[in-house]
């Protein structure tokens, strides 16, 4: 533990920060390595003779909201770690920093997912942090999760983000391309998510470089119109789905049109478009091969 005079602290941020993204930042920082959180900094009063007690020293925070400053570093890369819902991942340059936008990927899939049915079998295609997997098994225990990345080293860090996080032993991870390393599940996966790299060429050669210069490029950039990867996860998905899985997938904001078509053109009805909390058709959903339409409870 690290103390620090609240007065010293308080006027620090006050010279350092120059806008509201700032302001944030800094109590992302604060949060991560100084172990404050935002609410007990907004309780602390200038005049105030206390002493805040940080994890770490002032100079090393110092030193880290500069780097942070003169490269555009992003503070969860700095910090190695980032919130999502309600867990803290550990994170290296291997993986993505979990968007705010992909958590209601986890709302999607409980809703479209019959909480009666049992024995629910899950694909994270593109898991990176392991984020949405672990988050997903720890709302819903009794299901069975396969978690899979092209990248072994982002692989290893969902691993152990599920060793720090949970218990259970319900999620595996497979290495390789999209659904090829769940050849032992053809057919009988219920439920698919991804949130594959779908950004554009022109658009991705347009990323600020927060993104563009820390963020693995395998992540994010989907090829010409990037669709590339999710043409592949689409055309696929038969061989891996149950009759009645769904296919949940992340998208760019204009893809919607065109991945709802690659779904017809798939097998796959019920296909919606879910808009994202700032209205954005961020999400595409449907259901392989699915007959009966009383059942379903969307
Ligand atoms: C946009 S990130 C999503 C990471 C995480 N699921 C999330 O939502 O934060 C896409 C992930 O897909 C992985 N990926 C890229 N190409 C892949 C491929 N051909 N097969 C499997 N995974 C791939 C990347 O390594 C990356 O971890």
């Amino acid at each position: 533990m690290y103390e620090v005079l609240t007065k010293d602290l308080l006027l620090w941020i006050r010279d350092v920060k120059n806008s509201a993204q700032d302001i944030e930042d800094l109590y992302l920082l604060l949060d991560l390595i100084g172990g404050i959180s935002k609410s007990d900094l907004l309780l602390l009063k200038i005049n105030s003779k206390v002493k805040v007690c940080l994890d770490t020293d002032f100079y090393s925070l110092k030193k880290k909201w500069t780097e942070h400053t003169q490269v555009s570093k992003p503070i969860q890369y700095i910090c190695k770690s980032s919130y999502w819902r309600n867990y803290k991942f550990e994170l290296t340059s291997d993986v993505l920093i979990p968007r705010v936008e992909t958590e209601q990927i986890v709302e999607i899939a409980n809703d479209l997912i019959d909480q009666r049915e049992k024995k629910i079998i899950f694909a994270d295609l593109g898991t990176g942090s392991g984020a949405i997997a672990i988050s997903l098994l720890a709302e819903n225990r009794n299901w069975k999760g396969l978690a899979t990345d092209i990248d072994i080293n982002a692989l290893n860090i969902a691993k152990k983000n599920h060793k720090n996080i949970s218990l259970d032993s319900n999620l595996s991870f497979y290495c390789g391309n999209w659904w090829e390393p769940l050849i032992n599940y053809s057919g009988i996966i219920n439920l698919a998510i991804s949130n594959p790299p779908y950004i554009p060429k022109d658009d991705y050669e347009r990323l600020h470089s927060s993104v563009i210069d820390f963020e693995p490029k395998k992540a994010l950039y989907g090829g010409e119109n990037g669709l590339f990867h999710i043409k592949q996860i689409i055309s696929d998905a038969p061989k891996f789905l149950a009759e009645g899985g769904w296919l949940i997938l992340e998208n760019h904001f204009d893809q919607s049109k065109e991945i709802k078509n690659l779904f017809k053109e798939n097998g796959f009805n019920s296909i919606k478009t879910i808009n994202d909390t700032f209205g954005i058709g961020r999400f595409t959903i449907g259901r392989y091969k699915y007959i009966n339409s009383n059942v379903h409870c969307l």
